[in-house]
């Protein structure tokens, strides 16, 4: 008796693992860690870190949004995608479409993997007014935010599989991204839904600043959240506002901010936050919902953010795109079945691995996986977290598959510099060219971050001595300082361009006999003649788009061939036709009236809205505001 019924729990158990467990994941736009965004939502600290596992140092592949996007759904780096800004010609949704990437992401292989998947919220810069008719390939149902409507708040329109673009008047922007969630789990859980199991991706714009015919404002909150947390100010850290400021590029020539300055930083930190409740009373209300369906066991859900934001970090008011922490660290965390609870891991990982990480958990055989994937998944953290952390000495497995070798994170950025904060004075929104390539190297006993300039520039900070960034490394500094430039260099040199098992385990690229498994192991003097001969990352000009002659020389004098293998077609700017960047303008218009006193459901919602009419579509000939922004849709 006692043994069938050991047996028959075992068999339950089996069959529960075997389940494919539907998937949630929830993608913010713009949110910081590192100035402590999450202790505003403890939705996601309680019930998805609390009953699960945090990645604690995750960081973004690119620190805007449509190039984070891009390499996220791809699992690819930036460099690969060749989708590096928010507008034509460096990136946007039609450079993800023309490219024949959109025709082969994320979605298609969790098709393979037997998913329904869809799509809520924001996918990326340029879907929009101009072009809802053609939404992204791969999703079973995809209810898109348009631009030049994603970070106007209180004018939501959404376009479901590329019909009539439907306007919620009435509504709060980030509150119909929780009905439509809302209402999408109840059908999928419903009693007489399909087995199939289904991966919904939720994105709403928050805490995304507001960008208006106007300029770019402070996010809005709900009405509800109008009044919370008022006296609330930005995090005065050691680099906030900085009297020393050894930075490259535009960013060395800002002045102090002065008390205005730093009253509206304070005020878009507040706005920030109070954004967020939105989201996250919505996280907080799917979980229950999937609770009461008996769900929640049987659901992995997954938190993270397009990238970071500064505020007053290093001087510069409001934004993003920066190689720092502030911009490119960024919250990570999954629960549900077979994730551990509670734990969390010092080993680095990148969006790139997204991908990867939930065609594992759907349970995608490796051999049907993207072949051109740069990112690995990320289960394997899992177990290593609690057998050792990243342990760079440690030398019982493989480099390239054992998880505590893992201590490499490539950061890049093509295009502008900008300040997102129009109302305070700063002479222009964008501040010249800004590229850069970022190499940071984060292991137990060591941690750095190297950075190359598009000016020729570098700046090397020692993380363990200088968490914030502020006192840039010399190679004249000292003996060790010299080496490790040299290494961060050589580093840099290969991962600018790497693909594959080469951004994976770079040190196995660098040095094929395999004597070499972290940076700690290259810093060997030994290895000071092959380090100090290979060339130092440069460009020949600061271009805002990843021009190939413009970024020699490489690693390997292969890379062309390898990239013309692994990249797609299309990367001339004359193949996205003549749709011009940045063309749309709010032909809505907001009255005035703070929405989402309540939350509503989506029938009350549905009941208020309506399809936009002809000519609140035609942006090129809209009558109604008459003037064509040139940064409306770029974020
Ligand atoms: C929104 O609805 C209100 C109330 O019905 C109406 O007065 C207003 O014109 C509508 N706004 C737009 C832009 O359609
Ligand atoms: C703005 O529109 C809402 C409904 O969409 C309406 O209730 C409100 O009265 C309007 N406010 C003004 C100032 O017209
Ligand atoms: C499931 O049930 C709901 C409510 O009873 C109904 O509206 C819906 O059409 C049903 N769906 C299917 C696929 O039968
Ligand atoms: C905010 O500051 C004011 C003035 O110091 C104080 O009266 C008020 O109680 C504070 N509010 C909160 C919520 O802490
Ligand atoms: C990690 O260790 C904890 C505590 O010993 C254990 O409960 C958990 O199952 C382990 N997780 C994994 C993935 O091995
Ligand atoms: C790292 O690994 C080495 C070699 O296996 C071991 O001696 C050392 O104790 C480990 N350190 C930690 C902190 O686990
Ligand atoms: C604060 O700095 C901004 C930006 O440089 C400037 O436009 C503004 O006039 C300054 N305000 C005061 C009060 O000095
Ligand atoms: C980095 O900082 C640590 C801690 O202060 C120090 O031990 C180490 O020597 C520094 N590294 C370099 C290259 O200066
Ligand atoms: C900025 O980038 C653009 C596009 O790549 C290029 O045409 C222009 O020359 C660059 N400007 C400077 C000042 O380098
Ligand atoms: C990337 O895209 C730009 C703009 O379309 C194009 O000019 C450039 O050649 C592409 N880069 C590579 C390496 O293909
Ligand atoms: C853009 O392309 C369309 C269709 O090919 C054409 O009708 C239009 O004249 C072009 N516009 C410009 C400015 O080249
Ligand atoms: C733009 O947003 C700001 C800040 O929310 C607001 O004050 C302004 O009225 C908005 N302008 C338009 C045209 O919607």
């Amino acid at each position: 008796m006692k043994l069938s019924l050991v047996s028959f729990a075992a068999l339950a158990v089996s069959v529960v693992q075997a389940k494919q467990p539907n998937i949630l994941f929830v993608l913010t736009d713009d949110q910081d860690i590192e100035l402590g965004s999450l202790d505003y939502l403890d939705s996601v600290t309680g019930k998805i870190q609390g009953e699960g596992f945090t990645f604690n140092n995750h960081y973004t592949t690119v620190a805007l949004c449509c190039p984070s996007r891009a390499a996220m759904l791809r699992g690819q780096q930036a460099h690969n995608t060749n989708n590096t800004y928010v507008t034509l010609p460096g990136g946007s949704f039609s450079k993800f479409q023309a490219s024949g990437e959109d025709a082969d992401n994320l979605p298609h292989y969790m098709h393979r993997a037997g998913y329904r998947a869809e799509f809520i919220g924001k996918i990326m810069n340029g879907y929009a007014s101009w072009n809802w008719d053609t939404p992204p390939a791969g999703w079973d149902r995809f209810d898109g935010m348009l631009d030049p409507w994603m970070y106007t708040y209180n004018t939501p329109v959404f376009s479901i599989d590329g019909a009539i673009p439907r306007y919620y008047n009435g509504s709060y922007l980030q509150d119909v991204v929780h009905a439509k969630a809302y209402d999408r789990i109840d059908k999928l859980t419903a009693a007489n839904a399909t087995d199939q199991p289904w991966f919904l991706m939720v994105a709403p714009t928050a805490p995304h600043a507001t960008f208006n015919e106007t300029g770019d404002w402070a996010p809005v909150p709900a009405a509800r959240h109008r009044d919370l947390f008022p006296n609330v100010t930005a995090p005065r850290t050691p680099n906030f506002n900085p009297a020393v400021n050894s930075k490259p590029s535009w960013v060395g020539q800002l002045p102090l901010m002065n008390s205005s300055t730093i009253e509206v930083v304070d005020e878009y930190f507040r706005a920030r936050v109070q954004a967020l409740q939105s989201v996250n009373e919505m996280i907080d209300n799917l979980i229950a919902l999937l609770d009461s369906r008996g769900e929640l066991d049987n659901t992995v859900i997954v938190f993270s953010a397009d990238h970071g934001y500064h505020l007053g970090n290093h001087r510069i008011p409001c934004g993003k795109t920066l190689p720092y922490k502030e911009d490119t660290h960024v919250p990570f965390a999954i629960r549900g079945p077979g994730v551990p609870k509670g734990l969390s891991t010092n080993i680095p990982s990148n969006h790139i691995d997204i991908a990867p990480t939930l065609l594992d958990l759907a349970g995608l055989d490796e051999a049907d996986w993207p072949s051109w994937l740069d990112g690995r998944s990320l289960l394997p953290y899992f177990t290593a977290t609690n057998s050792s952390t990243n342990n760079a000495s440690a030398t019982a497995l493989l480099p390239g598959t054992d998880p505590v070798y893992v201590e490499t994170v490539n950061i890049e950025y093509w295009g502008q510099g900008i300040v997102e904060a129009t109302a305070i004075g700063y002479s222009d929104v964008f501040l010249g060219n800004a590229t850069y390539k970022t190499a940071r190297v984060i292991a137990e006993d060591y941690s750095y971050m190297y950075a190359v300039w598009c000016t020729g520039e570098t700046e090397l900070y020692n993380l363990t001595a200088d968490p914030y960034e502020l006192y840039p490394v010399l190679a004249s500094d000292s003996d060790e300082a010299a080496r490790l430039t040299t290494r961060m260099n050589g580093l840099l040199l290969l991962l600018k361009t790497c693909i594959g098992q080469g951004c994976r385990a770079p040190w196995t690229v660098l040095h094929p006999d395999g004597a070499v498994k972290s940076l700690a192991d290259a810093l060997d003097p030994q290895y000071d003649a092959l380090y100090a001969a290979l060339p130092s990352v440069s460009y020949d000009v600061c271009a805002t788009e990843y021009l190939h002659a413009n970024e020699a020389p490489y690693f390997s004098s292969n890379y062309s061939a390898l990239f013309a293998e692994i990249t797609t077609p299309h990367q001339d700017a004359a193949d996205y036709g003549n749709q011009t960047a940045g063309t749309t303008t709010d032909t809505i218009g907001w009255n005035g009236t703070y929405f989402g006193a309540v939350y509503e459901d989506l029938a009350t919602m549905e009941a208020r809205a309506r399809d936009l009419t002809p000519e609140e579509l035609d942006w090129e000939t809209s009558a109604k505001f008459g003037i064509v922004r040139g940064y409306m849709d770029q974020f």
